[in-house]
């Protein structure tokens, strides 16, 4: 099949509506469903939603259009990725150079990044086949059932999946054939190609996720109370738990810096992801239509669906004490309560199924879009073929992906998470934001956002990009550093045995982002970054 190109060659996207779709893949991924209604439940419930949307309003909206402004731009030059599209909106060499070095950042922190999400991922391709194979049926109290997902994961001897109860430590072999399938998939549709791989996932995988939660959601809201004697555990109080408003967060710096985190996440702002999606954009392609649809798409998945999911279900079946318990240990929620549930309701292979398969569908559409960077660099600034690019990926997932499954006990996700998943995107953001408003400068940056435009942007975000986005940005970077900055750097708290292999996870890391700056080293050296 002849292959989509845009007007200079590069690939592009077959249509608009698979463009849209491939966006909100990027967007709407673990984080809608696993990690906002924890978020939203540890800071204030209801009053989270006040620091979330004003950073949705102030951050999350005008840096989509940063992000697409920044991406189609660099396209139109060849780049599709920081590292070269950058440079494009520097006018010296010496300046462009540098910002191309920055962008080595925008390889880096999305494939880091790629690494461990894709781990999770794989759990939910695992339990979507334990759902129809009916593994964890017949398990009937919580604390077995975590002991499931702990075997699963390796992180205690014995259990399910390893048939020997005495043994401290277990390979789990489980957990990593299903990392090789999800690595081996995410591979295949990266070699696809743009139109026929990542479009046509997003074409299968975007509608089969809306259908599955809606079937979800209005199960979850026909649930009531399911244990007659106990009335306060109901849907509608788990709703209450997550949305009533708790004003005395409001006033803790930590729940606005959890608000921004989350939009950051959950929108794909600063991954550099988003950025790599817009290269492959046209010339006079709207970009402030489809980059705000793009963000509301991602909030009604993550406020509606996102909201009315595991929580409420939670708290109906297990009452508020037992799910705010739960809902400390991240992956309980999702891997070990809901598996209890499914088993209580009638259908619940069906159901389970479907929870997984959406879990499982958000996470690919997210994970192909972390890779996309990289590949882009590999095949335009390393020319290589698509193969050979997804191939490198691929492995680049397997490898640092082995520590990540053998250590996860000893946090290495965790540690891997926040630097790439948190404090990695917010840097990236700045860096964006200054270069875009400030070094390529406003009046040329909103021509930019505007060119081809479907609607009106009020003018009012040219001054939120330009003053309030940085500026936010900034303060929550110093009330970071003086409320955390010291004891995360330095690990306080964490148990000593940890702590080697947290230093193993930022080794790691560092490793990834100066292969990164080696990447850049290399492309200036053949020319294909000018
Ligand atoms: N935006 C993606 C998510 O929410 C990374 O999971």
């Amino acid at each position: 099949m002849a292959e989509l190109q845009n007007d200079n060659g590069r690939e592009a996207w077959a249509s608009r509506i698979g463009l849209i779709l491939a966006m909100a893949g990027n967007a709407v991924g673990l984080g809608n469903f696993l990690r906002f209604p924890v978020q939203a439940a540890q800071n204030g419930g209801g009053a989270f939603m006040i620091p979330y949307f004003i950073a949705l309003l102030l951050l999350g909206i005008p840096l989509m259009w940063v992000e697409w402004a920044i991406g189609r731009h660099a396209g139109i030059f060849g780049y599709g990725s920081a590292a070269g599209g950058f440079g494009t909106l520097v006018k010296s060499r010496r300046g462009a150079k540098i910002a191309n070095y920055l962008g080595a950042l925008g390889i880096a922190i999305p494939i880091t990044f790629a690494i461990w999400y894709a781990y999770i991922e794989s759990w939910t391709l695992a339990y979507s086949v334990f759902s129809v194979t009916g593994e964890y049926f017949g398990i009937i109290d919580f604390d077995s059932m975590r002991n499931f997902l702990q075997s699963f994961q390796g992180v205690q001897g014995g259990g399910h999946f390893s048939g020997i109860t005495d043994q401290v430590f277990v390979f789990p072999y489980a957990a990593l054939i299903f990392f090789l399938i999800t690595i081996s998939l995410n591979v295949w549709i990266l070699s696809r190609g743009v139109a026929q791989g990542i479009e046509r996932l997003a074409k299968i995988a975007m509608p089969t996720l809306f259908i599955f939660a809606l079937i979800l959601v209005v199960r979850a809201w026909t649930i009531g109370t399911p244990d007659p004697a106990k009335p306060e555990n109901s849907f509608v109080n788990g709703l209450g738990y997550l949305w009533n408003p708790n004003f005395s967060q409001i006033a803790n710096a930590n729940a606005w810096l959890a608000a921004a985190g989350q939009i950051f996440f959950t929108l794909s702002i600063g991954t550099g992801s988003i950025l790599t999606y817009a290269s492959y954009l046209k010339q006079k392609d709207d970009i402030a239509l489809t980059g705000l649809t793009t963000s509301i798409t991602n909030e009604f998945a993550e406020v509606i669906f996102g909201g009315s999911l595991a929580i409420p279900i939670a708290v109906a079946f297990f009452g508020l004490a037992q799910t705010q318990e739960i809902s400390q240990a991240a992956f309980d929620l999702p891997f070990a309560a809901m598996p209890m549930i499914f088993q209580k309701l009638p259908l619940g292979q069906l159901l389970g199924m479907m929870w997984f398969v959406l879990l499982f569908f958000a996470g690919i559409t997210s994970s192909v879009a972390l890779c996309s960077p990289a590949m882009a660099f590999l095949q335009e600034q390393m020319k290589m073929s698509r193969q050979k690019a997804a191939m490198i990926i691929g492995l680049i997932l397997l490898c640092c992906g082995m520590p990540l499954i053998l250590f996860f006990g000893h946090g290495f996700l965790n540690e891997m998470n926040f630097w790439s998943g948190t404090f990695g995107l917010v840097i990236f953001a700045l860096i964006e934001v200054i270069l875009f408003a400030w070094v390529f400068g406003m009046e040329g940056a909103w021509q930019e956002i505007n060119a081809g435009a479907d609607i009106r942007i009020p003018k009012i975000f040219k001054f939120i990009i330009q003053f309030v986005a940085p500026v936010y940005l900034i303060v929550l970077l110093l009330f970071w550093g003086i409320q955390q900055g010291i004891p995360t750097l330095l690990m306080t708290g964490q148990n000593p045995v940890d702590i080697p292999y947290l230093w193993g996870a930022r080794l790691m890391m560092a490793g990834l982002a100066v292969a990164g700056i080696w990447l850049v080293a290399r492309a200036y050296k053949r020319g294909t970054i000018r």
